[in-house]
């Protein structure tokens, strides 16, 4: 099985998403060898239908309580969410993200049924794999996303994402691991076929577009 995740992450206002997810939704379910997954800003997750996974884009390190301005794991019980996304290169950089929180988080997810789906890039691999909890670990799904591939069109040689599926899978466990950086209808098949799925951005925000690089899986 295929995962493909879109990642609007802080894209798109509410016509445009329901407009997208309409699209998405009738798109025929004719492919159950792939997990279909999107991770759309809050406000719009209770709009994703059931034909499509969803995912939040992080998620607070915190349990529910007075941590104003979060989104803990408890608040999403109800609204059908079933993977977190977390430790996004982009959380790191703009929000100061440490690989501890990032594990605080893979705790909460966990703890309220929420796949995690962390992200890595080489530099922080091995301190990220150490400071998640050992049984943890492997019940995660991790993604391989190299900083200087996302939304730059600079995607990376096949080779290397093999290679650090090899390295993520001796630190995690027999681990499903994804690519993620540039990822077009184009480029998708190479990757698919040396790992278990893709983390999309700029190509998952048109609808027409993300369609064609789901059958491209
Ligand atoms: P991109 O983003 O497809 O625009 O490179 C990928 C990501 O950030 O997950």
């Amino acid at each position: 099985m295929k995962y493909v995740v879109a990642n609007w992450k802080a894209n798109k206002n509410l016509s445009e998403a329901e407009s997208w997810l309409k699209t998405l939704a009738e798109y025929p379910s004719a492919h159950p060898d792939s997990e279909l997954i999107v991770a759309p800003p809050y406000p719009f997750l209770h709009l994703v239908p059931p034909t499509i996974s969803a995912a939040v884009q992080d998620l607070s390190p915190y349990a529910a309580g007075s941590y104003t301005g979060a989104v803990a794991a408890r608040n999403l019980i109800g609204l059908g969410v079933k993977y977190a996304l977390l430790g996004h290169s982009e959380r790191r950089q703009y929000f100061h993200e440490t690989c501890q929180e990032v594990a605080r988080k893979v705790d909460q997810a966990l703890q309220n049924g929420l796949t995690p789906i962390v992200c890595v890039d080489t530099g922080y691999l091995a301190e990220q794999a150490a400071a998640i909890a050992d049984d943890q670990l492997a019940q995660c799904l991790v993604a391989f996303e190299p900083v200087a591939a996302i939304g730059s069109g600079e995607n990376v040689p096949v080779a290397e994402v093999s290679e650090m599926k090899d390295r993520i899978i001796q630190l995690f466990g027999e681990v499903f691991v994804l690519y993620g950086g540039s990822v077009t209808p184009a480029n998708v098949m190479d990757y698919t076929a040396v790992s278990d799925g893709v983390l999309v951005g700029t190509a998952s925000l048109d609808a027409t577009e993300f369609i064609q690089l789901v059958e491209m899986a």
